[in-house]
């Protein structure tokens, strides 16, 4: 098995694996690079749903997702699925899973069944080299802040962005939790501290006037949306990529309009934050 870094900022790829037949000690490299790289991908995995679950359950728990579709016969797996005639995309923005939850998420793995002949690539954004980048001053201005994230305006009944997934997601009655976090989290396990606001799911700065909390999430935005903080997975059929929810970003790109892209993705279950 080797390991090697995807890009500076998040992000390595893991090679000559199966991983339905992880040893032990494999696994204890994988769940050190996953701390250390913030997401991994698998290349040329064969998976059935039973082994992407059995391959989940290993990091823990599932959380299962309450808004996307699920695969029939499989309610621990949620459709990532686009048609040849649908327009939209899921996750075709900067956003991180979960945020909006309490106990976020910790991580989610996607399985690569069907991707187009071009296009469909997905962005990644590694938030502690984007904290690690900002100047002292921001970092002091940002230090003790939180922000309210909440998931209405996505998957909720009056959301018109979630009426044009024509029945990709569901449970529109049971959106409209909102989650406290810290803008700079500790990372539950490594400790090392990365920005945790999102453009998906992060509402406002808590205790700051509207208009300045605005501004400044869309000041850190603007910062973790360069280059230098991102890898970019151009997928192959049988790709397996899993990233952590509390360290990085990431952005499927919609630039395969006429073109199936069908992934699975399962969601394992996380801790409070802060
Ligand atoms: C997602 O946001 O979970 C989907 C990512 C992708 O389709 O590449």
């Amino acid at each position: 098995m080797q390991i090697t870094k995807a890009s500076d900022a998040v992000g390595a790829i893991v090679e000559d694996v199966d991983v339905t037949k992880l040893s032990d000690e494999q696994f204890t490299k994988i769940r050190a690079a996953f701390r250390d790289h913030g997401a991994l991908f698998f290349r040329e995995q064969q998976l059935t749903p039973e082994e992407h679950i059995a391959f989940a359950r290993r990091w823990g728990p599932i959380d299962f997702n309450r808004f996307f579709k699920r695969r029939e016969g499989y309610p621990e797996i949620a459709e990532v699925l686009k048609e040849p005639d649908q327009q939209l995309n899921i996750g075709g923005g900067w956003h991180t899973d979960h945020s909006y939850d309490e106990a976020p998420a910790m991580g989610s793995i996607l399985y690569a069944l069907e991707i187009p002949p071009s296009g469909g690539d997905t962005l990644f954004a590694g938030m502690a080299a984007a904290y690690e980048a900002l100047e002292d001053d921001m970092k002091a201005q940002i230090k003790n802040l939180k922000a309210r994230h909440g998931n209405a305006h996505i998957f909720g009944e009056e959301s018109e962005y979630r009426k044009g997934f024509e029945g990709r997601y569901t449970n529109a009655d049971q959106a409209g939790q909102t989650a406290v976090h810290p803008v700079v989290l500790p990372h539950p396990e490594s400790g090392v501290k990365g920005l945790y606001v999102n453009p998906g799911f992060t509402l406002e700065i808590v205790d700051m006037d509207p208009a300045e909390g605005q501004a400044l999430l869309q000041q850190l935005y603007g910062h973790i949306m360069e280059d230098r903080f991102h890898y970019r997975h151009q997928w192959h059929a049988g790709d397996l990529a899993m990233w952590d929810n509390r360290s990085t970003w990431h952005y499927a790109l919609n630039d395969y309009q006429g073109h199936r892209r069908y992934l699975n993705r399962i969601t394992i279950e996380g801790v409070a934050l802060g």
